[in-house]
C-alpha cells in the first residue's frame, strides 16, 4: 500500500519547507529533489542526533541539579572524615612540595631563557621553598605532639626536633635556614648583626601599617674577599596556638617545663599577630 520510502519523502518535503534559506547558501540542498530518497538519507540522521543530543543534554542538566546539594552535601561530610586521616596530611605535603618544586623549575627556567635577567629571583624560589617546608614540618609536628600530649608535650618537639629539621632541609636544598628573633627562647637563636637591624626593621614596617606576611628581605652582598652572599629573611607571624608557649598567660606546667629547659628564656609576653621572629636564609654563592 505505502511507498516504502513514503514517511522520509515526507520529512524531506518538510525539512525542503522550513529551509527556505537564500540559494547562496542552500544551493546544494535545493538542487537535489525532495523525493529521492539519498537526500532525505542524508537529512534525518543529523537532525535526530542532534536532537538526541539535546535531551540528553537536558537530562543530564536536570539530573544534576537534583543530585547538587546531596554531592555537596556528602562531599563536605567526606572532607570532615578524612581530614584528620594521617595519609590525608601526607598526600597535602607531598602536593605542596611538588609546587615548590615547580615554582623552582619554572624559576630557573626562566633565568635560564633570559625571560628574567635576575639571579635573585632563583635564589629566592628556592629560599622561599625551603622556609615553606621548615614550616610544613615543624606546625605539622607541633599540632600532633599537642593534640597527642598537650603544650607540656609539645615543647619537647620543638626543643629536640626544630634544629633538626632546619639542618636537614639545609642539606637538602644548599641553603642554610634557620629562626631567629628579637626576643628568643633558644640563646642560639638571638638575632644579631645584619639580622638584628633586620627584624628591627620589620617591626618599624609593622608598625607603620604594612602586613607581617610581606614582610620580607632578600639581597645578594659582597663580602671582603670579593664573595658573595645570598640572604633572606621572613617575619614570623605569632599565631594563637603559638601563646600556649610564648604568651603571656602559660600554664604552670609549661612554664615549669620552660624554665627547666630555657633558664633565659625571653619568648614570653608575645600577643597574637606580633613578630616572633623570622626565618633566615644564606648561601655563599
Ligand atoms: C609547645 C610549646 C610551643 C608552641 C606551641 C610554640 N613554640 Fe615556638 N618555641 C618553643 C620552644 C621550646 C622553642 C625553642 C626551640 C629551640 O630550642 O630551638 C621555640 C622557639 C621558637 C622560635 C625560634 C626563636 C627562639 O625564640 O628561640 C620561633 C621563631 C618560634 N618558636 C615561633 C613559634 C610560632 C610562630 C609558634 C606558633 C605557630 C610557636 N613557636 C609555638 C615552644 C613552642
Amino acid at each position: 500500500m505505502k511507498h516504502p520510502f513514503f514517511p522520509l519523502a515526507i520529512l524531506a518535503v518538510a525539512l525542503t519547507a522550513c529551509g527556505q534559506a537564500p540559494e547562496s547558501t542552500q544551493t546544494t540542498e535545493q538542487a537535489a529533489p525532495a523525493e529521492t530518497p539519498a537526500a532525505t538519507m542524508a537529512e534525518k540522521p543529523e537532525a535526530t542526533t542532534s536532537e538526541k543530543i539535546d535531551k540528553a543534554a537536558e537530562a543530564t542538566k536536570e539530573a544534576a541539579i537534583a543530585v547538587k546539594d546531596d554531592v555537596v552535601k556528602a562531599t563536605s561530610e567526606m572532607v570532615e572524615k578524612v581530614k584528620s586521616d594521617e595519609r590525608v596530611e601526607k598526600a597535602t605535603e607531598k602536593a605542596a612540595s611538588m609546587v615548590d618544586k615547580a615554582k623552582v623549575a619554572a624559576a630557573d627556567m626562566a633565568v635560564a631563557t633570559g625571560i628574567v635577567d635576575d639571579p635573585m629571583v632563583s635564589h629566592t624560589t628556592r629560599a622561599v621553598a625551603g622556609i615553606k617546608k621548615f614550616a610544613r614540618t615543624l606546625q605539622g609536628e607541633l599540632k600532633a605532639a599537642m593534640s597527642a600530649g598537650g603544650a607540656p608535650n609539645a615543647i619537647q618537639v620543638c626543643n629536640e626536633k626544630a634544629g633538626g629539621i632546619a639542618s636537614d632541609i639545609s642539606a637538602e636544598t644548599g641553603y642554610n635556614l634557620g629562626r631567629v628573633s628579637l626576643k628568643n627562647r633558644n640563646p642560639d637563636q638571638a638575632a644579631s648583626g645584619w639580622n638584628k637591624t633586620v627584624l628591627e626593621e620589620f617591626e618599624a614596617r609593622l608598625a607603620n601599617g604594612e602586613p607581617i606576611d610581606k614582610l620580607v628581605f632578600k639581597t645578594i652582598v659582597t663580602r671582603e674577599d670579593g664573595s658573595q652572599e645570598f640572604r633572606m629573611m621572613k617575619a614570623i607571624p605569632t599565631g594563637k596556638v603559638c601563646l600556649n608557649c610564648h604568651g603571656s598567660e602559660i600554664k604552670d606546667e609549661v612554664t615549669s617545663k620552660l624554665d627547666e629547659l630555657y633558664p633565659d628564656d625571653n619568648a614570653r609576653g608575645y600577643k597574637e599577630g606580633d613578630i616572633r621572629g623570622a626565618f633566615v636564609v644564606t648561601k655563599t654563592l
